[in-house]
């Protein structure tokens, strides 16, 4: 996989335990303490399943709480660093219908094919009436990282919304499998657009 959850993760942890807390965790990894995970160049999955694990661990939190905490500070860069994104979706349901397209775009960079069309096949998206089914497939088996996103992506925007994963990896489903209810705005809306 790309190397940017890799990244964003040890980032977070060096600013929530300094860096005695990032080399501890890749030590604990195996990992030299000083590596560095590209953005546009793809890693063992293996690696980042032990990344977040480590990380759970040392913090002694759920790996629920860590996403919440990943997710916090993930959209909020994302918004400063990649704004286009955003001012191309207008309401949470159209970003989250381009997330897929976002992760390909990323995806494209990688020199090898096979790399290439996993990032491209772990999501696909449908659009039943108004809510957004969401498949999501992948060794890693990150669904909690996925409602933790896309509940910030509906508070980004100031709207609610409910997420039901309908099926799930971890509960022996072939899939994980999320149904996005949209209920629109609430008070504040968080995005701007022009
Ligand atoms: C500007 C916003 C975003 C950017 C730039 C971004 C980029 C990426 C990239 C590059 C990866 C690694 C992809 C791979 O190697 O397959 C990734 C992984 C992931 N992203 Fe995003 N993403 C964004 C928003 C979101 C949102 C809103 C969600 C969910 C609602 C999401 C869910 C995930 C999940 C679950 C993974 C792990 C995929 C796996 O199992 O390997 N992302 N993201």
């Amino acid at each position: 996989m790309i190397g940017l959850i890799q990244h964003t993760l040890l980032v977070l942890l060096e600013r929530e335990g300094g860096t005695s807390l990032r080399e501890r965790i890749l030590a604990d990894c195996g990992l030299p303490v000083d590596s560095r995970f590209a953005i546009h160049k793809d890693f063992a999955d293996i690696e980042c399943s032990a990344l977040i694990t480590a990380a759970a661990a040392r913090m002694d939190i759920d790996e629920e709480t860590l996403w919440g905490l990943y997710a916090d500070y993930f959209l909020e860069e994302a918004h400063q660093l990649l704004p286009r994104f955003f001012e191309m979706a207008p309401t949470a349901r159209d970003f989250l219908l381009r997330q897929p397209t976002i992760h390909c775009t990323f995806g494209a960079g990688l020199r090898d094919a096979e790399a290439r069309s996993q990032v491209r096949d772990k999501f696909h998206i449908t659009e039943d009436g108004d809510d957004l089914v969401v498949r999501y497939r992948s060794n890693l088996q990150l669904c909690k990282l996925y409602r933790a996103l896309a509940e910030r992506v509906l508070a980004l925007y100031g709207e609610t919304g409910e997420i039901q994963e309908e099926m799930c990896r971890h509960h022996g489903h072939e899939a994980c499998v999320f149904r996005i209810r949209f209920h629109g705005h609430g008070c504040d809306i968080a995005v701007a657009h022009d």
